[in-house]
């Protein structure tokens, strides 16, 4: 998937590419390694990601802008940075590695650590409150809504009656209790989903998602490139459907709505998304639920 990124980006106008999820730097540094008539601008909300980019992109610092921030927040950060325009987008969303594998902050659960799940540390909301403080209907609500969990209202249940729960590692026992045996022999861990959905809650991740994307598109120039790896069905749903309206491909479809007529800001470089490679998915486990969408700007709509 790296290199799909850095073979999209070889034909972008000079000038500027908005990386709007740095985390540790690695694509950016292969942009930055491919043409040097580019410049990043790199926003993250976790300042620990932004101090393993700033070592990662040592050798470039003079072409690179780290900035603290969400990505809705975009165009100001575009913008404060000095520059109109960008050459080129990348949204590689959800959590880093690096996050899942540090276990204090609460992302994973194969770890014990607190129940954080904050990308922002300044943020108010942890999961611990979410999973704590929220009503049973709530709680099967967000595990369905953002984990497409089949056993939502189990779990919700078996959460609230065992609360207080204030680590990882209870939490992930109190799920793979409440779920049936026979489901258990899927493959993944059980609470795979429930810990998925509690941290796209916990950050805000699909509300802020289509605006962003719909931001980034704007500051686009004529022929600069776009690309959004997602890593679940929520997230590819939104962006799915946003591309193929600005590509002006979903212009009839709801019968009970008119047609609406609308210039096309973007086309789609491929019709599908796009799936990491068997030799990938096996090296990078990760990669193999990423799902990429690419475009380019053509027009001003
Ligand atoms: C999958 S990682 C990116 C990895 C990066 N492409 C690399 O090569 O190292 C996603 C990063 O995006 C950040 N992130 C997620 N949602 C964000 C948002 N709404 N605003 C800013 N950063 C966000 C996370 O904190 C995380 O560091």
């Amino acid at each position: 998937m790296a290199q799909n990124v850095t073979d999209l980006f070889s034909t972008v106008p000079s000038g500027t590419i908005l990386d709007a999820t740095i985390g540790g730097g690695g694509h950016s540094y292969e942009i930055l390694k491919s043409r040097n008539d580019l410049d990043v601008i790199g926003i993250d909300q976790d300042s620990e990601a932004l101090i393993a980019a700033e070592a990662k992109l040592a050798d470039f610092a003079a072409r690179v802008t780290l900035c603290h921030g969400r990505f809705d927040d975009l165009a100001d950060i575009v913008s404060g940075a000095g520059k109109q325009k960008i050459s080129g987008v990348l949204f590689d969303l959800g959590v880093s590695s690096y996050q899942l594998d540090n276990s204090q902050r609460g992302f994973s659960f194969r770890n014990d650590g607190p129940l954080d799940m904050r990308m922002n540390k300044d943020s108010k909301i942890t999961a611990q409150n979410l999973v704590n403080e929220s009503t049973v209907e709530e709680l099967a609500y967000l595990f369905q809504r953002y984990g497409d969990e089949r056993y939502s209202k189990r779990i919700a249940h078996a959460i609230v009656a065992k609360r207080p729960v204030e680590s990882t590692k209870l939490l992930a026992e109190i799920i793979r209790d409440a779920i049936p045996a026979r489901s258990k022999r899927s493959p993944g861990h059980p609470a795979r989903r429930s810990f998925q959905a509690l941290r796209i809650a916990v950050n805000c991740e699909l509300e802020i998602l289509e605006s962003s994307v719909h931001q980034a598109i704007d500051l686009l120039e004529i022929g600069g490139r776009g690309v959004v790896l997602s890593y679940h069905s929520g997230e590819d749903k939104i962006v799915k459907r946003l591309l193929r309206e600005l590509a002006g491909l979903n212009n009839s479809n709801s019968k009970y709505h008119p047609e609406i007529k609308q210039t096309a800001k973007i086309r789609l470089l491929a019709r599908k998304a796009e799936r990491a490679s068997n030799n990938e998915s096996s090296k990078n486990p990760r990669s193999s639920s990423a799902l990429l969408r690419k475009f380019e700007k053509v027009g001003e709509g």
